[in-house]
């Protein structure tokens, strides 16, 4: 058995900053409240009439993955997208990466997990590169949220919540055991998917019906918020558990501890519950909100880039979100 290593990582961001007070002319809402419900101080908002999207964002972060990781495009084996705002409803993101990046005609999967996208692509990476059937594999997670939101006082308890952005990883076949991914850990409870969903349009709710009722709303989100934050702090906090038991590894193992980026309290509820220090777990949802699939992905490259995560380091990467679905990642770098 191989191991799989992140040998390269990037991120993209829109430019187009969008304070808590500019989302307070849109809306009944105000900074105050922002942060301190989420911590959220800033989102990036593809700009109305941009040519960018998800795939765009995620070929942007891609390339700088690629040139990281320091090999060529061709030696790409095979790509993993994950996304809740894919460009269609169908193809998949994966294939117009392999168009827009020029790959060769590899294998592209499109990974629809929500906030713990990125987490479960990495274990589908993980375990085609273990067996030895790839060597490298190019992992991508990418939101386009902001063209979906209802940017009114009716949606205010989602939209001000979520953001922008994307970010890549190379995942390179290694012969060192020690070093790599070591486990990843992947739940669902399918029981609440109507929790935090968007509705349609689905097969089974089809636009016809949609524009024929003014008041079907159901193409924008909808988070039962409450009853999703108390679900994500067990959540979280088991899987965290589980990946670390797995290596027979405790809370004080962690060097840097990567969640998934939905709400700075339930962040802070986990560091405390691990009793791990501020530079052991990593935040940006203060500047970028919740990108959901992206977020864990933004947030390591970012961590990466300021020598917070350094060789030999255990790092924790935790997602939970719709679906319900959650999973952990635990790599020692
Ligand atoms: O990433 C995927 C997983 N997602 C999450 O984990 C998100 C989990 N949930 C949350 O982060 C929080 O539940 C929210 C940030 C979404 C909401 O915070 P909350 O403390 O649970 O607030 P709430 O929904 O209970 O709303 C409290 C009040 C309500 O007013 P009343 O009924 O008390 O008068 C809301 O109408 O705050 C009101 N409200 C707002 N006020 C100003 C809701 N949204 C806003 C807003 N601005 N944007």
């Amino acid at each position: 058995m191989y191991t799989s290593r992140i040998s390269g990582l990037g991120h993209f961001v829109p430019d187009n900053i969008v304070t808590n007070d500019d989302l307070s002319k849109l809306m009944d809402t105000n900074d105050e409240w922002i942060q301190e419900r989420t911590g959220i101080k800033e989102r990036r908002w593809i700009e109305q009439g941009s040519p960018e999207t998800s795939a765009s964002m995620g070929a942007k972060a891609a390339k700088i993955a690629i040139e990281k990781a320091g090999i060529d495009k061709n030696e790409i084996d095979f790509i993993i997208f994950a996304t809740l705002s894919p460009d269609m409803y169908f193809p998949g993101c994966g294939v117009q990466i392999q168009d827009m990046l020029g790959l060769p005609t590899v294998g592209a999967l499109d990974v629809r997990n929500q906030c713990s996208g990125f987490v479960y692509a990495l274990s589908v990476a993980d375990q085609f590169i273990k067996t030895g059937m790839y060597q490298n594999i190019l992992v991508i997670g990418s939101e386009f949220h902001s063209g979906g939101l209802d940017v009114t006082t009716r949606g205010r308890g989602v939209s001000v919540i979520f953001g922008d952005g994307a970010g890549a990883a190379i995942l390179t076949r290694s012969d060192d055991p020690e070093r790599g991914i070591l486990s990843t850990h992947l739940h669902s409870e399918g029981k609440h998917a109507r929790e935090l969903t968007v509705e349609s349009p689905s097969i089974a709710h089809w636009v016809p019906e949609i524009l024929n009722n003014p008041d079907d709303l159901s193409y924008y989100p909808y988070m039962n918020g409450t009853f999703v934050f108390k679900n994500a702090v067990v959540r979280f906090s088991e899987v965290i558990m589980e990946g670390l038991q797995t290596n027979g590894l405790s809370p004080t193992d962690i060097d840097m501890l990567i969640p998934h980026q939905a709400n700075l309290r339930i962040s802070q509820f986990v560091q405390k519950k691990f009793s791990l220090r501020d530079d052991q777990v990593y935040n940006n949802i203060q500047k970028y909100g919740n990108t959901t699939a992206a977020s864990i992905i933004i947030a390591l490259t970012e961590a990466h880039e300021k020598g917070k995560v350094t060789n030999g380091d255990l790092i924790v990467l935790a997602a939970f979100g719709s679906g319900f679905t959650w999973g952990s990642v635990i790599i020692r770098w």
